[in-house]
């Protein structure tokens, strides 16, 4: 485990920039990630104290020029993005000679750390984990984003109650074009990749529909949707997707891991379509079951209890009620069980999924 001693960033040519760094934050040695071009690490606001998450991309050596470029392209992205509970908040960012730093709201964990407790999680916690996804998706489809590499590593976990879900990692996403325009090129993570990303034939906002549907699936059946018999063979990954076989299976990667509710399985079912135009938006699902109707039928149970004199509505009920008709009423989350590790029971599948081999699993 790294220590947390807190350092300054140095750099042979040092700026104005880099040293306005160093006055607003102490940098730790705790690493919270690290992805394909630099790392996510602690830090502290001089100011408040409090903790924050800054992202430094090496700027360093050979295609430096083009990682400040599509640096300064996630800052701009993340930053039009605005503020949204479902969005990792961009406080500042940084330009200096040898990196280029984005200081974030610093949340626990990814998805990806947290699977073990989102496969055996309750239906209320993990349908609430879905819902912070969809609505984080459908803020930033709103401002007219394609994120395109959505995947449980780039969902966090973080908020006042610790469990709300967060997207980040804006450094593929780009705006989306006029309508009846597409973006072009191959980017992002197979396993969650859509059909015509992989096959090259042009994309737009419903891309990042069908990757949502596939880190559901993970989460819900303990697998990636797509999985030829090859499939850490890129070129094995690309054909599947393309032809579109073998279809994902629906099938549960161990008896072990909860059954969700047959809301949740349409659900990625709406948005697993091969084709772009039939995908379910992020703005419908959420008006739609599993969410639209669950403060309904929850509403009618207790409208039921209460006409009942002799019965009242379950604590349980209630609870879940306060939970799921109010929506934000963030205080009232169930928190997530605290479960030994030696409970948590991993799928083998989830242990090959590329990624998994460098993430902690975390107990939450
Ligand atoms: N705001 C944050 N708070 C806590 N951890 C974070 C934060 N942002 C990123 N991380 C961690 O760092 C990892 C890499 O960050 P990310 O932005 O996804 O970089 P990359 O583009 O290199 O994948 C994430 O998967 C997550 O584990
Ligand atoms: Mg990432």
């Amino acid at each position: 485990m790294l220590s947390t001693r807190s350092r300054s960033l140095t750099a042979s040519n040092s700026s104005g920039s880099l040293g306005e760094f160093n006055v607003d934050y102490s940098l730790t040695n705790k690493l919270l990630g690290r992805g394909s071009f630099g790392q996510v690490v602690q830090a502290f606001s001089s100011s408040s104290g409090q903790k924050r998450a800054v992202k430094m991309i090496s700027l360093v050596g050979k295609g430096g020029a083009r990682r400040l470029q599509d640096a300064k392209r996630e800052a701009e992205v993340l930053r039009s993005a605005g503020k949204h509970k479902n969005c990792v908040s961009l406080l500042r960012s940084y330009q200096e000679t040898t990196h280029h730093i984005m200081v974030m709201e610093k949340c626990r964990c990814s998805l990806l750390d947290a699977l073990g407790w989102i496969l055996h999680s309750s239906h209320t916690s993990f349908l609430q984990a879905v819902e912070g996804m969809t609505r984080g998706l459908a803020h930033v489809h709103g401002r007219g984003i394609v994120h395109r590499d959505l995947k449980p590593e780039n969902f966090l976990l973080g908020g006042s109650d610790g469990c709300t879900v967060k997207l980040c990692d804006f450094g593929l996403a780009d705006f989306a074009p006029s309508w009846g325009q597409l973006l072009q090129g191959t980017c992002g993570t197979l396993a969650y990749m859509s059909p015509e990303m992989a096959s090259g034939q042009g994309h737009t906002l419903s891309t990042d529909l069908w990757s949502l549907g596939a880190t559901i699936y993970l989460l819900v059946f303990g697998d990636i949707p797509v999985r030829p018999s090859n499939f850490n063979c890129r070129k094995a990954m690309k054909i599947a997707l393309a032809i579109g076989y073998p279809a994902p299976a629906f099938a549960y990667a161990s008896d072990r891991l909860q059954r969700r509710p047959v809301e949740v399985v349409e659900l990625v079912v709406r948005f697993l379509q091969r084709s772009s135009s039939l995908r379910c938006s992020a703005a419908h699902a959420l008006r739609t079951p599993p969410f639209g109707c669950i403060a309904k039928r929850l509403q009618s149970l207790l409208c039921c209890g209460s006409q009942n004199a002799s019965q009242s509505p379950s604590p349980t009920l209630t609870k879940l009620a306060s939970v799921e008709i109010g929506k934000k009423k963030v205080s009232a989350r169930t928190p997530p069980p605290c479960r030994p590790a030696s409970q948590i029971t991993l799928p083998a599948q989830v242990r090959e999924i590329p990624g998994f081999q460098r993430t902690t699993v975390v107990q939450l």
